[in-house]
């Protein structure tokens, strides 16, 4: 960008990692809305709060109700509604923080972005793969009808598509594990990463 230059500041995230005495990181939750993503991310932030790591949660829900406002949900929209919370979870890893990130992010070229912004070193993808009938049938939030009765357009999974992840770090399968299971899983992946003494 032309005429901005940066101010070298002597405190950054190697220094905040050290006072906190854990790295910082960003776990990424993809996924079908009501697969379950803001309910795993809420599990393993307490569990990693209990242990005095800094967490914290950012989700799709709310940066739509505040910074990202003004983004609805075209593939487009999307795409800057996910780039601009991969910079919000970059300035929170700088921040010494452990990220647990929750966003349908439905699309691979999403999902590549998010993590070349953080970058590959402070991320982990984690796919909650709970099958759209499964989603739709609870359906928490009253959406999925909506969506099929077409009062909300561009719904992922009814006329908006999902991608699943190729590779994901973890895959939970919510039919055959009990998120609390699943929650217990990530901490243990994470605990290397943070190298928690
Ligand atoms: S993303 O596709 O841009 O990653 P994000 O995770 O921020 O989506 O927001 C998804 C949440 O917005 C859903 O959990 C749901 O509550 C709400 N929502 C409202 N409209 C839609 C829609 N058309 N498709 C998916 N989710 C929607």
């Amino acid at each position: 960008m032309n005429n901005i230059t940066t101010f070298n500041f002597s405190m950054g995230k190697e220094q905040r990692n050290k006072l906190n005495e854990h790295n910082s990181f960003v776990v990424w939750f993809t996924g079908l809305s009501g697969s379950g993503k803001s309910t795993l991310a809420n599990m393993v932030e307490k569990l990693l709060f209990e242990q005095k790591v800094r967490t914290f949660v950012l989700d799709g829900d709310s940066l739509r109700k505040g910074l990202n406002k003004d983004l609805e949900f075209s593939l487009k929209e999307r795409e800057e509604n996910l780039r601009i919370a991969a910079e919000v979870a970059k300035i929170l890893v700088s921040a010494g923080s452990v990220v647990l990130a929750s966003f349908i992010s439905p699309r691979e070229k999403n999902r590549e972005l998010v993590k070349e912004i953080i970058g590959k070193e402070n991320f982990m993808d984690i796919f909650v793969n709970t099958p759209l009938e499964i989603c739709e049938k609870r359906d928490v939030k009253g959406l999925y009808k909506k969506a099929r009765a077409g009062e909300i357009k561009n719904f992922t999974g009814i006329d908006s598509p999902y991608e699943k992840p190729i590779n994901p770090v973890i895959e939970i399968n919510t039919e055959k594990e009990d998120l609390e299971n699943a929650a217990k899983r990530i901490v243990k992946l994470l605990q290397e990463k943070l190298e928690l003494k």
